[in-house]
């Protein structure tokens, strides 16, 4: 183990305030591989979207061609078309993947939703989990095991979102999830991805304590956990509980497992309508939830849930009153990178 001498640290505040006071480059941490997921329709129909995947990604994600809805048209078969597409044009680039999600509560095919047995739902379950997971065994790196498995606002005695798998399997849903990811591909990185951790608002404590909860049961139970993703749909009129999430970050840490940022983007419906206005308060906000990220962490990766304002799930979500489009990711729609490109630049490059 190294040790940090006085000099060193004393050379090291030198070389800080040196750089600050001429605002010299610093020599920033090591970059953070950055992605976004990716839309097949749209990867289909806009060469300058495929353009910009291979230019600014050094990670993919099938947006939402690895979903149950996807792949599970009808119980028996598996159609992997746009996954397969998607993976395929990762591959020829060099970019890394992560697969969204093997189990969720949403988007789930018609007769998934109509599984009215524990054994029913634990049969197709891991089903589906060893087939999908097997076929991309070796492509696709890291794994959104489960998705959204935490209530909205959780207490500690119920802390599960209620879903077809909670109600047919119990908590067990999650345990058998990560089992059976485990076992048929030990190498790939498993995750549990959430939302709505990051605002200074005691349900959001309670969703992070619930996190944690999770991470440690599977741990004892010495069941494989890797990294928690954070999806981070940042809303543009809230806060940022910087102290908060430093205070996650190290908790994850003691842990054992990884921080990634999955699905970044910002929901800017009551942002001023001025666009020049809402870019910078969202390439601020998006700053500021970075910088406390990784000043307590360094993620595995971070990964906006689209790349260009001229495509994304935002403006039907969450739509402005003034009916102007939406701006939530790093790129506009004519391509053009965003004050929120600049932010990502830096952590891209390692320079932040
Ligand atoms: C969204 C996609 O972006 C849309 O195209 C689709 O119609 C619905 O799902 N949290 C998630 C993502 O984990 O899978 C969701 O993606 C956005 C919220």
């Amino acid at each position: 183990m190294s040790r940090i001498t006085r000099r060193d640290a004393l050379a090291a505040a030198a070389g800080l305030a040196a750089g600050l006071a001429t605002g010299a480059a610093r020599a920033g941490r090591a970059p953070i591989p950055f992605g976004s997921a990716a839309q097949i329709e749209t990867f289909r129909s806009d060469p300058r979207y495929r353009e910009a995947l291979r230019r600014y990604c050094s990670v993919i994600v099938p947006m939402n061609d690895l979903k149950w809805e996807a792949l599970r048209h009808d119980r028996n078969g598996f159609d992997f078309s746009g996954a397969d597409e998607l993976v395929g044009f990762a591959r020829q680039n060099g970019q890394a993947l992560r697969g969204h999600a093997l189990l969720w509560g949403m988007a789930l095919p018609p007769w998934a939703k109509e599984m009215s047995t524990k054994a029913e739902a634990e049969r197709e379950l891991i089903r589906h989990i060893e087939t999908v997971v097997d076929r991309y065994k070796g492509k696709i790196a890291t794994w959104d095991v489960v998705n959204e498995v935490i209530a909205h606002e959780p207490t500690l005695d119920n802390p599960y979102r209620d879903t077809i798998w909670q109600r047919l399997l119990g908590p067990e849903h999650i345990e058998i999830a990560f089992k059976t990811a485990a076992r048929v591909d030990p190498k790939a990185r498993l995750v549990i991805n959430d939302y709505d951790f990051e605002d200074p608002d005691p349900r959001i404590a309670v969703r992070r304590e619930v996190a944690l909860r999770i991470i440690r049961r599977l741990k004892d139970k010495g069941i494989p956990v890797h990294g928690l993703g954070m999806q981070a749909h940042l809303y543009g009129e809230r806060a940022i509980d910087s102290h908060g999430l430093q205070q996650f970050m190290l908790a994850l840490g003691k842990l054992g497992v990884d921080v990634e940022i999955t699905e970044l983007d910002v929901i800017d419906w009551k942002l001023p309508a001025d666009p020049a206005t809402r870019d910078r308060a969202a390439a601020s906000l998006v700053a500021t939830f970075l910088n406390a990220v990784v000043s307590a962490r360094q993620p595995k990766a971070i990964v906006t849930w689209g790349l260009s304002d001229r495509y994304s799930w935002i403006e039907e979500t969450f739509p402005r009153q003034d009916g102007a489009k939406a701006r939530p990711l790093p790129l506009d729609t004519e391509y053009k990178p965003k004050p929120m490109m600049t932010v990502l630049d830096r952590y891209r490059r390692g320079t932040a």
